[in-house]
């Protein structure tokens, strides 16, 4: 994979409802950060205006819908998401292999029609969620870090490009998939910064040295008093 400069390693969570506020977001961000991802809320709120506000700012989009259905339907919803030309975006994982590997037969057929090509990545377990909620909880019988792995090896055999994870498991899956496949964390918190719902953290500086391309970093830039020295100091703090 190319060597991306730090500032594009960041994406911003754009988890907002209100189209003004994130497009004044975007304004004080203008120059520090150019990838931008748009969840649930934000595109259940305002569907593909959400998009195409980042897009006015000439930013990247990474689609976080984590689709997660019968294969069809992902296919088919992944064939729609393509005709939009996202830059990025997500189906989970546990949804299984035949899902994802329609998912990677639909976005090749869109793109040999001639739409830009997306990196389509596969969530493995959410950062919000440790051992105690996988086993007791959710009953998953494997230790999370197995999981994870078990999941990514899922993801990687239906051809899809790479993870979501969280940084905790990056150095395991950056020693099985040393190139060629992207790992995208969230759960990452600048030192003095709240862990807010999040159970699996790590500094960004940490995240990137532990083998993570990509950062989705959400309140601690967008609920910052100051965002754009927010995201100055943790671009300035990877680059160091
Ligand atoms: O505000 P915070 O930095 O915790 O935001 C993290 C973002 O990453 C949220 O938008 C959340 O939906 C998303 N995410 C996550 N864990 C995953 C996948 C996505 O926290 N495994």
């Amino acid at each position: 994979m190319p060597k991306k400069d730090s500032a594009s390693r960041v994406i911003v969570a754009l988890d907002l409802t209100d189209l003004n506020s994130a497009r004044e977001l975007l304004q004080k961000l203008k120059g520090v950060i150019g990838f931008y991802k748009i969840g649930f809320e934000f595109f259940t709120a305002h569907g593909w205006k959400a998009v195409e506000l980042v897009r006015e700012f000439g930013s990247k989009v990474f689609l976080d819908l984590k689709l997660h259905d019968i294969p069809t339907t992902v296919a088919k919803t992944a064939a729609v998401i393509c005709d939009h030309e996202v830059d990025m975006f997500n189906v989970h994982a546990l949804g299984g292999i035949e899902m994802m590997k329609k998912t990677r037969q639909a976005v090749d057929e869109c793109t040999k029609k001639g739409k830009k090509k997306p990196m389509v990545l596969g969530v493995t377990i959410l950062t919000s969620h440790n051992q105690d909620v996988l086993s007791k909880e959710l009953g998953i019988a494997r230790l999370l870090s197995e999981e994870v792995m078990a999941l990514t090896r899922l993801v990687k055999s239906a051809g899809l490009d790479g993870v979501v994870c969280s940084p905790e498991e990056t150095p395991a899956l950056r020693k099985e998939f040393p190139s060629g496949f992207t790992l995208v964390t969230p759960g990452v918190r600048p030192g003095e910064s709240s862990r807010d719902d999040q159970r699996r953290v790590m500094t960004p500086l940490c995240a990137i040295e532990s083998g993570s391309d990509y950062l989705v970093i959400g309140r601690p830039i967008v609920q910052s008093p100051d965002p754009r020295k927010a995201a100055e100091l943790i671009v300035s703090e990877i680059n160091s």
